[in-house]
This record gives structure tokens, sequence and C-alpha cells, in this order.
């Protein structure tokens, strides 16, 4: 079993508010049907859920009991779930979409979440869930789909992860000019820069390298790679090293 992430920089156009990338998502799916891998799909908000997040103050990190912020914010990211599940299934992927919160118990995945996954799995059918409005301890708080692939991982030990975005994989520094890191490992975290985070209120690629880092501790590998290139995306998910960064997974006690 393999979990993509499928960035809200590959399925949206993130400049651009409440826009979603149908030719991407389109090319994007018959690859996925084409590596006849078992997939757990999580995608992100992209220019919908981080716009209205934005828009209505929900970006503090604090929780938050703004009920228009939260519906509103809620409402553009459903909207997104429900267009991206129609063109998967058009190219021919049997998706089962359920908010995280069927998940969740206390921002806690509930071992439930194991049974949920392994039966939706056991007929084919791929599960699909997403970064949402999550309730928190006194209120509500935005759960990124990094977060959510970072806890299946612990919990499911899946073969490998892959995170699709809108670059080839990470480099030292933002920007075209610094090339990609073909592997990443603990000891280089700390030379990593990252461009200040725009249109994204869940920290961007730094707090994806950080989620990353967390899987790749539990013995699993992790690759990033450009969900709106073919070849590199059919790589990693293949788990074949130059379909972009890869952090390799190790074990803490080592
Ligand atoms: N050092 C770096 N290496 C690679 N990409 C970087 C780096 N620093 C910043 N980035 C940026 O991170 C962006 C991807 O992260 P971002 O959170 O925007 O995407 P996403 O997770 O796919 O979207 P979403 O959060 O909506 O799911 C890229 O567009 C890239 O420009
Ligand atoms: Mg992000």
């Amino acid at each position: 079993m393999i979990i993509v992430k499928l960035g809200g920089s590959v399925i949206t156009k993130k400049a651009t508010p409440l826009t979603i990338n149908r030719e991407a998502i389109a090319q994007l799916a018959t690859t996925l049907k084409e590596s006849r891998v078992p997939l757990i799909i999580v995608h992100g908000a992209g220019s919908f859920g981080h716009y209205n997040a934005g828009r209505f103050g929900l970006d503090s990190g604090e929780e938050t009991r703004n009920p228009e912020g939260i519906a509103r914010t809620r409402d553009s990211v459903l909207h997104l779930n429900l267009s991206l599940t129609k063109i998967l299934q058009e190219s021919g992927l049997n998706i089962y979409s359920f908010p995280p919160i069927a998940l969740y118990r206390e921002g806690k995945l509930e071992t439930h979440a194991n049974k949920v996954i392994t039966e939706i799995m056991k007929i084919n059918l791929i599960p699909l869930t997403y970064g949402d409005v999550m309730l928190g301890e006194n209120g509500f708080r935005i759960m990124s789909g990094d977060v959510i692939v970072r806890d299946l991982a612990i919990l499911l030990k899946p073969e490998r992860i892959v995170f699709a975005s809108d670059v080839d994989g990470i480099s030292e520094k933002p920007g075209k000019k610094s090339p990609i890191l073909r592997e990443l490992d603990r000891g280089m975290i700390h030379k990593l820069s990252f461009s200040k985070v725009r249109n994204d209120v869940t920290g961007g690629m730094e707090s994806k390298v950080l989620e990353a880092m967390r899987i790749a501790g539990q013995g699993i590998d992790v690759f990033f790679t450009n969900g709106l290139r073919r070849d590199r995306l059919m790589k990693a998910l293949k788990g074949e090293k130059d379909g972009g960064t890869v952090i390799r997974g190790f074990n803490y006690e080592n």
C-alpha cells in the first residue's frame, strides 16, 4: 500500500483563488491508474481551503469558534473534493471519499481507522480524504493533509509515501536555481531554507519536510515528486530513485 498526497499545488492553481487544475488532475489520474499500486489518497486544500481560511482568519494556528469562517472554508474544500473525486472516477479510479473527522477522536487517529481503510481497500476501492477544519479541544482547527498523511503512515505502515507538489523535489534553497536533492537525510535538514509561505496556512514545504522526517523515522521511505509530470510521479509511485527527492526510512534507535 502507498499513501499519496496530492498537493493543493497540483490539483488547484494555487495563485488564483478557487481554481481547480482539471488538466493536471486528469493527467495524474491516468498515472495513478496505470501504476496499479494499492493507494490511499489524501489531498490538500490549494487555492480553495487556504484562500478561505486566510479570508476568515483561520490561519493563525489557534483554534477558532467562528462559525461562518469554518462553514465557508469547509464548503470550499468540499467543493474541491467533489470535483477531484469526479475526475478521478471518470478516469476509472473507484473512490471512497470521506472527511478526516470519520477517522479521528480527540485529535488522534482512532484504531477503528485501520479497519475502515482496510475494508475499503479490500474491495479495491480507493480511500480518499483531505485536509479539513477539524474538531480541536476548545474549538476547531485546520488540520493539513500533510499531518493526516503522517498519522496514517504511522498507523498503517505503508510501503512508501509520495508527496506530489508542483516542484520536482526538495532543494537546499527555494527557487529554480537550487538543484533538487536526490536524497535528504536528518543531518541536512538544518541546512535547508524555504520560501516564505504564500497561499498556504499550514506551513508549506517546511512543515511537509518535518512531517516527512517523522514518517521516515518509522522506517518508511518518503518521496517528494512533481505531480504535474507523469514520468516523475510514476517513478516515485514505483519507488524509483530519480522520481524526485527521497528520504530513506530509518529507525530512531539506530
Ligand atoms: N526548499 C524548497 N524546496 C522545494 N520547494 C520549496 C522549497 N521552499 C519552498 N518551496 C515551495 O513549496 C511549494 C509547495 O508547498 P505547498 O504547501 O505550497 O504545496 P502543497 O502542499 O502541494 O499544497 P497544499 O498545502 O494546498 O496541499 C512549492 O511550490 C515550492 O515553491
Ligand atoms: Mg502545503
